[in-house]
């Protein structure tokens, strides 16, 4: 029962669209008709500006590291794995808006920060420089999760083979999200990041 109850939890938390919200309340817009489509801070920041941008990015994380620790509260590092998957799902597929969200990014970075702790910025610092020198969010995004269970297998003292499962979905939620943007890559048409009103 608690296992069916995080779940719901956690992906309602998920559903939580903020770039979608953002846009509605302060542009009275809604992000899909702009710029990318896409329902996540990297579309937010470039139609909406840096504050609102910045501001998305922020909830988004929030809403990961708060579904994490209530997943740990109620049933342990299992609760927090469980957490993390199913709050990332409900971002990247959230019912409310036609299972349409966002690309997970910025959820999974609060899940990966509670669960890995300071883990995460060696993959982030490398994803920073990725996107400074390229201007492709999408493939600094790309590698930020693809670059997570390799970092979390070399850096870890404590192996915890949930923790590794959960990291491996985020990127496979990642790529599948990211589908679009890497056919794009590949074609060279990907949209570089420009920052908007
Ligand atoms: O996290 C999303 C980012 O990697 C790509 O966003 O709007 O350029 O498709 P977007």
């Amino acid at each position: 029962m608690s296992y069916i109850f995080l779940i719901i939890i956690s992906y309602l938390m998920g559903c939580f669209s903020s770039a979608y919200i953002v846009g509605k309340t302060f542009k009275k817009i809604d992000i899909r008709d702009f710029g990318s489509g896409n329902v996540g801070s990297t579309n937010a920041l470039r139609v909406m500006g840096v504050k609102f941008g910045i501001f998305t990015f922020l909830l988004d994380i929030l809403k990961g590291v708060l579904a994490v620790y209530i997943g740990k509260f109620i049933l342990g590092d299992i609760g927090g794995v469980v957490a993390g998957l199913f709050v990332v799902i409900g971002h990247d597929w959230p019912v409310f808006i036609g299972f349409k969200g966002g690309k997970g990014v910025a959820t999974s970075i609060g899940v990966l920060l509670v669960l890995f702790g300071v883990m995460i910025f060696i993959p982030l610092v490398i994803t920073i420089i990725i996107i400074s020198i390229t201007k492709y969010v999408s493939l600094g995004s790309i590698a930020f999760l693809v670059m997570m269970p390799i970092v979390y297998s070399i850096f870890i003292r404590e192996f915890k083979m949930e923790y590794f499962i959960l990291s491996l979905m985020l990127a496979l939620f990642g790529v599948i999200r990211h589908k679009e943007n890497i056919k794009r890559l590949i074609k060279g048409k990907e949209n570089k990041i420009k920052i908007g009103r």
